[in-house]
């Protein structure tokens, strides 16, 4: 793989650009811009730089694209398929100086901030003026606008709000020659030409560098209950989260979890949660306009999953508690991460098809050796299965990357997907055309080509090599 360091001039010019202090090249101030979430990967780039304004990331891009540098953009890097991992050197391009909420228009509930905003202070911002952005991926406390934008981010509540894509009405961009361009606003319906925004969300940093996003917002529900139910198995918890849908019944979070990924994360927040030894537990979320509303709901899930194989069913109304069991789900990942490298599956189904997904993982892992660790997003169909890598002889490695790919050609024998919501990345990049067909794949290719004829945004990501 080339590698592209920058000469001094060019670094004194980047310098020109943002200032002296927000080109950071010493080893020691690098090192957390190496790496992601993902696995155990390192890639250094050779200055990150960090622009304040849009203008400034527009003659970035107008001078490394006419050098020919490679321009990694990164968020949070709470990503989990490399996406933001300078695999060719040169600059990684930071957003997080453009953290500045811009405006919230309460009258036409739209939020516009920028790409370097944490996605929790958003969150925060909007709901003291009432209103509510839903998108919530489990990092939101650190991961930001840009890079959910850039992923097209899901997260729990995805389950009744769907991911980040469906909240975005327009997004500020810079293409790789340093033209900005503006994709939409706060309008809500806006067919002038391609719709540009929704090629944008998701393209993983590979078509252009997002500077900032207009943001859909709604009324924030006026009552929330958690409802925890445990079963025997992961199958069982499964089959639960399709009869609660096939009820009708819409909840806003509808989480699947085994218990060891429970017992990782109640282990390293230092917390107990309910019904610690069962297998396997659904985690449901109910919102909505009145507490008799989400009353209903609740009552009426607890019977359906009673019908179904919970073991029991209990409730959260206070804040405290399902902050809690909460706060263990979203630590999940972190949790793992702690105990060694692993390899983390997204694998998503046709929800109809949850309960075969499992027993197929099951299968897969049984017979090569393997534990995983399961949980995820099932109203989605989206299931997160990691396998621990640490400290596995080299010949182990090779049985857990078979049974790796194995998962991911079940997930596409049942019509799902290898990634759902933490984007294709640096990872998984060799095993799109699992996924992808071949016309498919060379619109992608000639979409690239049009937007980045230098190839210089996010090399190395996304398109098979
Ligand atoms: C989550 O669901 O917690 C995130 O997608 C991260 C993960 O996959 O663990
Ligand atoms: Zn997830």
């Amino acid at each position: 793989m080339i590698r592209r360091g920058l000469t001094p001039e060019e670094l004194s010019s980047l310098e020109e650009v943002v200032g002296g202090a927000h080109v950071v090249t010493a080893a020691d101030e690098l090192t957390s811009y190496t790496k992601d979430w993902t696995r155990d990967l390192v890639h250094a780039p050779a200055a990150v730089v960090k622009p304040r304004t849009t203008e400034e990331v527009s003659r970035l891009l107008g001078f490394c694209d006419g050098r020919r540098i490679p321009v990694t953009p990164q968020g949070g890097r709470t990503g989990m398929s490399g996406g933001a991992l300078a695999v060719h050197g040169g600059v990684a391009l930071s957003l997080e100086r453009m953290n500045t909420i811009r405006e919230i228009d309460t009258a036409n509930f739209v939020a516009v901030a920028e790409a370097g905003v944490v996605t929790q202070t958003l969150q925060e911002a909007v709901e003291e003026k009432g209103l509510f952005y839903p998108p919530d991926p489990s990092s939101r406390g650190s991961c930001l606008v840009g890079g959910n934008v850039a992923e097209n981010a899901g997260g729990p509540h995805a389950a009744k709000y769907g991911v980040t894509g469906k909240w975005v009405l327009g997004l500020e961009a810079v293409f790789a020659d340093g033209r900005v361009t503006v994709t939409g606003g706060k309008t809500r319906k806006d067919v002038a030409g391609y719709d540009l925004t929704s090629l944008l969300v998701g393209s993983e940093g590979t078509l252009a560098v997002v500077t900032a996003a207009w943001l859909r917002l709604i009324t924030k529900p006026a009552a929330f209950s958690t409802v925890l139910a445990p079963f025997g198995s992961l199958e069982e918890a499964a089959r639960g989260v399709v009869e609660i849908h096939r009820a009708g019944l819409v909840p806003s979070a509808c989480e699947v979890i085994d218990r060891p990924s429970v017992e990782a994360s109640s282990r390293k927040k230092g917390v107990g949660v309910p019904f610690p030894a069962a297998e396997a537990r659904i985690l449901l979320d109910f919102d909505g306009g009145s507490d008799e509303e989400v009353e209903r709901d609740v009552t009426r899930a607890g019977e359906i999953l009673l019908e179904h194989g919970a073991l029991d069913v209990a409730l959260a109304t206070d804040e405290a508690k399902r902050r809690t069991l909460w706060e263990v789900r979203r630590g999940i990942a972190e949790a793992i991460h702690d105990l060694g490298v692993s390899i983390e599956l997204d694998v998503a189904v046709p929800r109809s098809e949850l309960v075969a997904l499992v027993e197929g993982v099951r299968r897969i892992a049984t017979a090569a050796g393997l534990h995983p660790f399961c949980y995820g997003h099932a109203a989605d169909g989206n299931l997160h299965v990691r396998l621990l890598r640490e400290g596995r002889e080299e010949a182990e490695s090779r049985r857990i990357e078979e049974a790796v790919t194995a998962i991911y050609a079940e997930a596409v024998r049942l019509g799902g997907t290898i990634t759902a919501e933490h984007g294709v990345g640096l990872i998984l990049r060799e095993l799109l055309p699992l996924r992808r067909d071949a016309p498919f794949l060379s619109a992608m290719r000639a979409i690239k080509q049009a937007l980045d004829p230098n190839g210089i945004l996010n090399p190395g990501k996304v398109l098979p090599g």
